[in-house]
């Protein structure tokens, strides 16, 4: 066994993810919202890492995105930054900027993405919406902030959307997509996240990585949420993901075991417990009228 120190591994930055498309190398990106799910992600290999606004679902258990803030995302995105610092990480992290974050102004939309980077540990931060947040975006590049565009479903305007549906299916939205494609590219968008569009809509040419979710195989990347490619909510099947495990089975089965060992009494077992060679217990005599207060059971 080689006793060599390890050396640390190099984080990935927007300028490798830019040299994995030109080298026609795919792009792997799953979320992550916690310190010990990022170490495990970034273990398995993930390039990148998003802690996605999709936390107010999958975490928080809200029925949509709009309710998570700016110090929650704060909050997760350096959860995640530790677990990523911890285990030396390699995988490039970008952080979602929240509903309300960047629609009402330019100035506080740079003011949250500065936050995101500065105290939730985003190298990136990725938000919703086309042409109309190209002026947006150019002030939170100007700042020094990587901007990740997002464009098809859009789960921040849902009411807008009339739902969670698949969007750009007739021709003229098509185009608005394609145009907003390239608008965001122009902005200085580092990336784009394609979400539930025809896949014909991603074999369009823009020189910036195309991170797909329900777009079809020709995007140079996929993006999942963690808790559904490892299958842990068995109710959710929505058609774009696949389940590469079936955790939530496996977590109920294992707290099922432990519950069980615990009603029979079988856990814990010798091998979990504690000894002390010199510990003796005061036995409070039968009858005896001593003070509850005492401590009875403390080593004498
Ligand atoms: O919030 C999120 O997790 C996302 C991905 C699904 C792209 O935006």
């Amino acid at each position: 066994m080689s006793s060599q120190p390890q050396a640390p591994r190099r984080r990935l930055t927007i300028t490798d993810l830019r040299r994995m498309k030109a080298a026609g190398e795919k792009i792997a990106m799953a979320t992550a919202y916690d310190a010990t799910m990022a170490r495990l992600v970034d273990q398995g290999g993930a390039d990148a890492i998003l802690v996605g606004d999709s936390l107010g679902m999958v975490f928080q258990g809200h029925d949509s995105t709009l309710p998570v803030t700016l110090e929650q995302m704060i909050y997760h995105g350096a959860s995640v930054r530790r677990g990523l610092g911890r285990s030396q990480g390699r995988a490039h992290l970008t952080v979602d900027m929240p509903f309300g974050t960047y629609q009402a102004s330019t100035d506080d939309a740079v003011r949250a993405a500065m936050r995101l980077v500065a105290e939730g540990g985003a190298e990136a931060v990725k938000l919703e919406g086309g042409a109309e947040y190209a002026e947006v975006i150019r002030r939170i590049v100007r700042a020094g902030v990587p901007v990740m565009g997002h464009i098809g479903l859009t789960p921040q305007s849902v009411h807008k959307m009339g739902g969670y549906v698949v969007q750009g299916k007739d021709s003229e939205k098509a185009h608005r997509l394609l145009s907003d494609a390239r608008a965001l590219k122009d902005a200085g968008c580092s990336a784009l996240v394609l979400e539930c569009m025809p896949a014909e809509l991603s074999r369009g040419q823009l020189d910036i990585p195309t991170i797909g979710i329900g777009a079809g195989p020709h995007c140079d990347g996929q993006v999942l949420v963690v808790n559904d490619l490892l299958g842990l909510d068995g109710a959710f099947r929505p058609k774009f993901v696949k389940r590469f495990a079936e955790l939530g089975g496996s977590i109920v089965q294992a707290v099922g075991a432990y519950v069980d060992e615990v009603h029979r009494a079988s856990f814990p077992a010798e091998e979990h417990s504690f000894h002390s060679a010199t510990l003796r217990l005061v036995q409070r005599p039968e009858g005896d009228e001593v003070d509850d207060a005492q401590v009875v059971g403390a080593p004498v």
